[in-house]
């Protein structure tokens, strides 16, 4: 049982508890990047405390990590005509810089940013309880983004090397930037989803304001000077504060062009509609989603509940791609619903840096609150905490909890709990979870699990335009980051991958001749003469 290791009081650490290599220093940050410069900011300041409590005197309090800049939508604006200015309509040097000096800044960011990941990595532990090889892997995972976007770049700078002739018209066809991006990812991935967009838009020529998820704050700082001195001045900013009043100011001023939004779709709505020529704004959105997982009777029980702990409970749920409700067959209910429950209750809750750390410290200081309404909801309503420890919080710490039978009139099968309450539905009949999927107002992945090639191939062709992942004999994730990443309805507008970012961040753009013999010596002198950036035949390898 999962509190019996611990004693509540002891679930957080005394100061002297914590280990060196985990210990952090408050970080006053006082500066913004705008038009390549760190500018210190008057006005006033956001605190910043951890959802980990400190324990002292018999009492805990979440440790104060710092603060950054409250801006308001004046000074965001400001910030705007930076990157507007270097984007200058498209003319400035960085949308007009060749594709190969564009990387050549993105591997010199690169470079110093390998630097940052221990400064990182605690700022991820400290500041949203991600435990420490979760932490790691979202640093090692950003890397990789980064070194797979460059040579998906090269790659696609090869393919548009050459000249077509199509109906006696010469033609090169290149993707070229947009203009100026809004990039604002969530909390849970503070750096790896942020980047997943932040990258692409920046090697394609855009320029970009970046404004950080609501947690995961003050790890950007180690980055800022990076970003000064590797990129010109303008092409990246950082600007912090509400978003209402930041991100919403921007979008209000018409002169936001590509918004990169990673969050619910409530506040993408808003922000959307916020942009007075809707027909100028690409959205690049990433958004709410209820994963089903469906495990039928023939399945393979270890693999089911292995696969539907990790998928439900990672980082405490709190991931979009989490599995948010759990469809069982009755066949198979039992000897699920026993070993799943014996397996929740050994997952381990502890702080960050503690080995096998598993149920750690949710950063949303109401969230213990929404999970135990959801909970007593259910209970409420007829449903049972099978595990011991389940419902129980204390202070941030929220134990994993299953509840059974679960039904539709409880408000936990259709809210998104992005937390670690695992409902789980007894069915009969395949119709009963195919129904929940084609009434939901998601659509981004589901799960399956059998041990049949017949039942899940029966299955595979309803769902897949239901969503846009079919996870067999495994729980849903993004990555690969290879593989397209995406969803239907209220989850999501536009594909991310390392190869799709690359296109939502660009547009299809050329020059084009009649075949004459004078339009052809032209082509030839501009080519051999290596007189344009874009009209180029030169090969990037
Ligand atoms: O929170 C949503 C993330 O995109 C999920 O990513 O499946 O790699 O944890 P993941």
């Amino acid at each position: 049982m999962v509190q019996k290791e611990y004693k509540h009081s002891k679930l957080f650490p005394d100061l002297e508890d914590i280990p060196k290599d985990a210990a952090i220093d408050i970080l006053e940050q006082k500066v913004f990047l705008s038009g390549g410069e760190l500018k210190e900011w008057n006005g006033p300041f956001s605190k910043v405390y951890s959802p980990i409590y400190i324990h002292s005197n018999r009492e805990s309090a979440p440790k104060y990590l710092g603060s950054y800049p409250e801006m308001n939508g004046e000074a965001a604006i400001k910030v705007m005509h930076a990157a507007k200015l270097a984007y200058n309509q498209g003319m400035g040097e960085w949308p007009t810089m060749q594709v190969k000096n564009r990387i050549i800044h993105v591997e010199s960011f690169l470079k110093a940013f390998l630097h940052t990941k221990p400064e990182i990595v605690k700022w991820l532990m400290w500041e949203i309880g991600k435990n420490k090889g979760d932490s790691e892997a979202e640093f090692d995972r950003t890397v990789d983004y980064i070194n797979d976007t460059i040579e998906a770049l090269k790659e696609q700078d090869r393919n548009a090397s050459k000249l077509e002739l199509n109906s006696g018209i010469y033609a090169q066809v290149k993707r070229g930037p947009i203009g100026v991006v809004l990039c604002m990812g969530p909390y849970n991935y503070p750096l790896n989803e942020t980047f997943a967009t932040l990258i692409p838009a920046l090697i394609m020529g855009n320029t970009v304001i970046f404004r950080p998820a609501k947690f995961g704050i003050l790890l950007i700082h180690p980055l800022l000077q990076i970003f000064k001195d590797c990129f010109p001045k303008g092409v990246i900013n950082v600007i912090y504060g509400d978003g209402k009043e930041t991100a919403g100011k921007l979008m209000e001023s018409g002169g936001i062009d590509v918004l990169a939004f990673i969050g619910s779709s409530k506040i993408a709505n808003l922000l959307k509609r916020q942009h007075p020529s809707p027909n100028r704004l690409r959205s690049v959105l990433g958004l709410d989603a209820k994963n089903p997982a469906i495990v039928l009777a023939d399945a393979d029980l270890e693999i089911a509940v292995n696969e539907c702990i990790n998928g439900a409970l990672a980082f405490n749920g709190q991931r979009c791609t989490a599995l948010k409700i759990l469809y069982v067959q009755k066949e198979i209910l039992p000897h699920f619903l026993e070993l799943f429950t014996l397996k929740v209750e050994q997952l381990k809750a502890g702080m960050p840096w503690e080995k096998d750390a598993y149920i750690t410290p949710l950063p949303e200081p109401n969230k213990p609150v929404y999970l135990k309404e959801l909970i007593d909801d259910a209970v409420l309503k007829g449903a049972t905490i099978l595990n011991e420890g389940g419902g129980v919080s204390h202070q941030s710490i929220f134990f994993p909890t299953v509840l059974f039978p679960v039904n539709k009139n409880m408000r936990i099968y259709s809210e998104e709990q992005f937390g670690p309450i695992v409902p789980i539905v007894p069915f009969d009949d395949i119709s009963e979870p195919l129904n929940y999927i084609v009434e939901s107002n998601y659509g981004q992945q589901v799960s399956l699990f059998s041990n049949n090639a017949d039942t899940l191939a029966k299955l595979i062709d309803p769902l897949i335009n239901q969503v846009c992942r079919i996870n067999i004999n495994t729980k849903c994730q993004r990555g690969p980051d290879a593989f397209p990443f995406n969803g239907r309805k209220d989850s999501a507008e536009g594909t991310l991958s390392v190869i799709d970012a690359l296109r939502v961040f660009s547009i299809r753009t050329m020059v084009a001749t009649r075949d004459t013999e004078q339009n052809k010596q032209i082509f030839t002198q501009i080519l051999e003469g290596r007189k344009s950036h874009f009209l180029s035949t030169d090969f990037l390898l």
